[in-house]
């Protein structure tokens, strides 16, 4: 069967993705969790690849929420050993590929050690303009929001007349960016999990039953294909949008 083929002129601008089910695909192989993140990386290297094959501007995934803190100490400091070979590995590549890499959330939280290799590989891409990715540690939409309502007060001293949406967008970490035309989701679970929650106010949302680390360029292509067939119409009618 000939697959539909992506039209280049209708994919998203900014793709977010909830990289779900890495520890599930480890029990399913009776391997320790931490098997089921290391695969993880070889699908965000994939993932990443293909982005930037197709000209998208921007990808954000969720690598570690602020709930993750809560997890066994064993397993966050395995995730935060991978970041800093993740970092390591990749920032080549990363850099001739021409993409900017920006790592969003509370980075305050995350352990001394990691923070050099963050703010190092954050420096030597901020010039890149093929394709931003925003690697999100630490990170969840109501403390997104948090830290953008102290910002305009305590930093830019903003009354509340004065706060409009543009405004408080510029605060968020995402500032300057488009908002999020797609959310996948991986591993079938129905929720957003506290990711981006003002920028995915029309978002359209994919979710699959792979698991994160089974996750490649094909499923990708699926998720696009069936972006492709949304009609969206951002609460205004099918004739508004006919005749715009
Ligand atoms: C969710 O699977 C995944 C995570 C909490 C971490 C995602 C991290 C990676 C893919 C590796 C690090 C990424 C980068 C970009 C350096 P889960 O553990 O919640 O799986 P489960 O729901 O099946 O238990």
């Amino acid at each position: 069967m000939e697959k539909k083929q992506l039209q280049a002129e209708k994919l998203p601008r900014h793709i977010a993705i909830i990289m779900d089910g890495n520890g599930r695909w480890a029990q399913q192989r009776h391997l320790p969790r931490i098997m089921g993140h290391r695969k993880g990386i070889e699908a965000v290297r994939e993932v990443v690849r293909e982005c930037r094959q197709l000209g998208i501007g921007v990808l954000t995934l969720y690598a570690f929420s602020t709930e993750n803190w809560r997890r066994p100490k064993a397993e966050i400091r395995a995730l935060m050993a991978l970041l800093k070979k993740f970092i390591r590995s990749e920032m080549l590549e990363l850099h001739q590929n021409n993409i900017r890499v920006t790592m969003i959330g509370d980075l305050s939280k995350l352990p001394g050690d990691v923070m050099p290799a963050v703010r190092e590989i954050m420096d030597v891409t901020a010039h890149n303009t093929g394709m931003t990715l925003n690697v999100a540690l630490s990170y969840s939409g109501r403390d997104d929001i948090l830290r953008a309502v102290r910002r305009l007060v305590a930093e830019r001293g903003r009354k509340a007349a004065e706060i409009t949406e543009e405004l408080f967008s510029s605060c968020l970490d995402t500032a300057g960016q488009p908002d999020p035309d797609l959310l996948i989701r991986t591993s079938g679970e129905l929720r957003v999990s506290n990711f981006l929650l003002w920028q995915i106010a029309y978002s359209e949302l994919y979710i699959t039953d792979v698991l994160w680390p089974d996750f490649g360029k094909k499923d990708l292509a699926k998720a696009l294909r069936d972006y492709q067939t949304r009609r969206r119409r951002f609460g205004l009618t099918d004739e508004q949008m006919r005749t715009g």
